[in-house]
């Protein structure tokens, strides 16, 4: 399952990291290149000469312990997934703080392939508040984490701590492995949240989406090895692109400056349909009696980018046999046909609501919610959705989490 692969194994301070022996065992079996790297304290634990012999590799511990230096952590940079098992919360804390003071750490740090932690420690170290920090930290900048069983601790309590079975380990790294690349060399633009529209500096109008959906779908298509840029009306800490644009104008702007290469759009955000025509630059004062707020329309993004492309494709029809490509005057936009994803929300006549925003909007697909549902949709972690094409095809995917969902509307669509 793993032929060929390079896998290289972090080992930290830990009394499981007596375990990784049958790790390295489980991955050799399976075909793979290993190579270890460890903190000087896991050789408390486990010896260089056990590691080695298992491995058919140099162990590397240190930086400087050789006669001559090689940068050897880029040189371990060149492994396919780095696994840090057991990963100590002395390591993880520095992990997460760009900290780089032995051979491990370094090497994590410019590791620019997928990163498996699979933590273990006692349970008070586990639930403590900034070691809880830090693994929100290491999620949301896309590692993957393998969280920590409850059992029986070496240092004597039943709890949570315990780390996973190297067996989880080994069919974590395979499932890693066998997540398809399908976006790889696509450049992807993801819109996501609900915009926010000011009626003076405190207040706005708004709506409940939570952006979970769409970034969920950005999240996704980054692991399938697309180019991502995430354009959302809050900001979020992840390892691709991310364009803050609050309102509906904002994100208009951002998302038709970023169009330029792009191979697929796919509109998740809720866009507010109004916005307040006269933004007041002071606080609103309570007059006593109504209040008017004149509201005009905002532009449909979608559609715009849906007639985009058409204007785009009828004019480089028309210029490219006398110029050969399109000349820079024309927004230096690069007109391959980009495929656009739309989304609806709708609590009434779904299907049919949908099938005319298709057609309406001129987008390629369109996930459609049902939002009169409580279980599902705005912000819940959960979905249901149907994915209509421009023929009016429709699939269903049953009620899911959202991570889930997205998985299955990238590969719905690009596969
Ligand atoms: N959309 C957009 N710009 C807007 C409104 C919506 O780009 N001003 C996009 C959304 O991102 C979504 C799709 O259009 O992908 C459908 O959004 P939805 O709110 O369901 O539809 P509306 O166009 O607002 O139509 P209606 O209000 O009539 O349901």
């Amino acid at each position: 399952m793993l032929e060929n692969k390079n896998i290289l194994i972090g080992i930290t301070g830990g009394i499981a990291a007596y375990k990784i022996c049958n790790l390295i065992r489980l991955y050799k079996k399976s075909g793979a290149n290993v190579r270890v790297v460890v903190t000087p304290n896991a050789l408390n634990f486990v010896t260089k000469l056990t590691l080695q012999t298992l491995s058919g590799n140099e162990v590397y511990v240190d930086n400087f312990e050789i006669d001559e230096y090689k940068p050897e952590h880029i040189a371990l940079t060149e492994s396919d997934i780095f696994v840090i098992a057991p990963a100590s919360a002395n390591t993880i804390g520095k992990l997460t703080n760009g900290i780089c003071d032995n051979l491990l750490l370094s090497t994590a740090c410019a590791f620019a392939r997928p990163i498996l932690i699979v933590p273990a420690m006692n349970e008070n170290m586990w639930n403590n508040k900034f070691v809880q920090e830090n693994m929100t930290k290491l999620k949301t900048a896309g590692y993957e984490v393998l969280e920590p069983a409850s059992g029986f601790l070496a240092c004597g309590v039943n709890g949570i701590g315990r780390m996973r079975e190297v067996e989880d380990i080994f069919e974590k790294t395979v499932a890693m492995f066998s997540q398809k690349q399908i976006l790889k060399g696509k450049k992807i633009l993801i819109t996501a949240g609900g915009t926010r529209e000011k009626i003076d500096p405190v207040r706005y109008i708004t709506n409940s989406s939570s952006g979970k959906m769409g970034i969920a779908l950005a999240d996704n298509a980054y692991k399938m090895g697309a180019d991502v840029t995430l354009i959302s009306t809050f900001g979020v800490e992840k390892p691709y692109r991310n364009i803050v644009t609050p309102t509906a104008l904002e994100m208009e702007k951002a998302v038709k400056e970023n169009l330029s290469a792009k191979d697929c759009v796919i509109m998740s955000a809720a866009v507010s349909d109004y916005r307040v025509e006269n933004v007041s630059e002071q606080k609103i004062k309570k007059q006593g009696g109504e209040l008017n707020l004149k509201l005009v329309e905002n532009p449909d993004i979608l559609k715009e980018i849906c007639q985009e492309r058409i204007n785009l494709a009828s004019h480089q029809e028309a210029v490219a046999p006398l110029e050969g490509e399109m000349s820079k005057g024309q927004r230096g936009v690069n007109i391959k046909p980009y495929v656009v994803v739309g989304f609806c929300a709708e609590s009434e006549n779904l299907i049919e609501n949908a099938k005319a925003k298709i057609q309406k909007k001129g987008c390629d697909y369109l996930i459609a919610n049902d939002i009169s549902r409580k279980d599902i949709g705005f912000n819940s972690n959960e979905n249901e959705v149907y994915i209509i094409d421009k023929s009016l095809n429709i699939k269903h995917i049953e009620k899911d989490t959202k991570e889930n969902i997205a998985k299955r509307i990238l590969e719905e669509i690009f596969e």
